[in-house]
């Protein structure tokens, strides 16, 4: 049993109840609130998720940081072990009952990126990723796609909660890759959308403003996938969430490029 056998397997196991919460109330009538924005939901099920979540860990690994989205997790700084939640990724689209979410569950061992779970409950499709050990779908090896051209490529990406007053909206890099790629999809849940480019489903990913449990787990799980990550200059800043890239290896420069002259 490696070192990380003990940690994945709660992550996995919480990733797995969390879900199993999405599942039963999906589509049912949910309690709904704003946050930053009026377009920046959140309900009573992102809420169950994290508390079910966060208490555990508390629970089980007391030594432990956590942070999570809703705000419940505890900080102890200095810990080893970080773990970075979305409790449930695709809030606007489980909102609407738009079949497209997920639990994303990332652990950082002294700062450094180590585990990543991430569960879409719908589709019963569990990704998993430690740092050095590769990346897996439902127990199988993931691997990127072999695409090299950009022009063959599909990509995704996502619009932040202030695009109502932001000028930083992404509509011209959004504009140049249409352009750029075979075509591109805005499905709602970021996490997800780093585990289709893990999955090769996606040939790239790109978005600004997120946050570090938007891609804790989900660029663990590309980079694992034999992709890269990195921020728009091809840095690491990404796992701050504030810029992200994230693609199957082949197609990155070409990507950096289209961000670089469409900044
Ligand atoms: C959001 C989703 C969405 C992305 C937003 C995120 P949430 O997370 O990942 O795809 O475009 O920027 O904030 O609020 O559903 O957890
Ligand atoms: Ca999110
Ligand atoms: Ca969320």
């Amino acid at each position: 049993m490696t070192e990380a056998a003990p940690i994945l397997k709660l992550a996995r196991r919480l990733a797995l109840e969390a879900g199993a919460i999405q599942k039963e109330r999906y589509a049912t009538e949910l309690q709904i609130e704003t946050k930053s924005a009026a377009v920046d939901l959140v309900t009573d099920v992102d809420k169950a998720c994290e508390a079910l979540i966060v208490d555990a860990i508390t629970a089980e690994r007391p030594e432990d940081a956590v942070l999570a989205e809703e705000g419940s997790g505890v900080d102890h700084p200095g810990a080893e072990l970080r773990w970075i939640i979305d409790p449930l990724d695709g809030t606007t689209n489980y909102a609407h009952a738009y079949p497209r979410f997920c639990v994303s569950i990332g652990v950082t061992r002294n700062g450094e990126p180590w585990i990543g779970v991430v569960y879409d409950p719908l589709l019963d499709e569990l990704y998993e990723a430690v740092r050095g050990e590769g990346a897996r779908l439902n127990g199988e090896p993931l691997r990127v796609s072999p695409e090299k051209d950009l022009s063959h490529g599909l990509l995704a990406t996502g619009f932040a909660y202030d695009r109502r007053k932001s000028e930083e909206d992404n509509l011209t890099q959004f504009a140049a890759f249409l352009k750029a790629a075979r075509a591109l999809r805005r499905d709602g849940s970021a996490a997800l959308d780093l585990c289709y480019v893990a999955a090769g489903r996606f040939d790239g990913f790109w978005e600004f403003k997120l946050q570090p449990w938007d891609v804790a787990a989900g660029c663990l799980i590309v980079n694992e996938a034999g992709g890269r990550t990195s921020d728009t200059e091809g840095g690491e800043s990404h796992w701050s969430g504030r810029t992200v890239v994230a693609s199957n290896g082949a197609l990155h420069e070409a990507m950096l490029d289209v961000l670089r002259r469409h900044a």
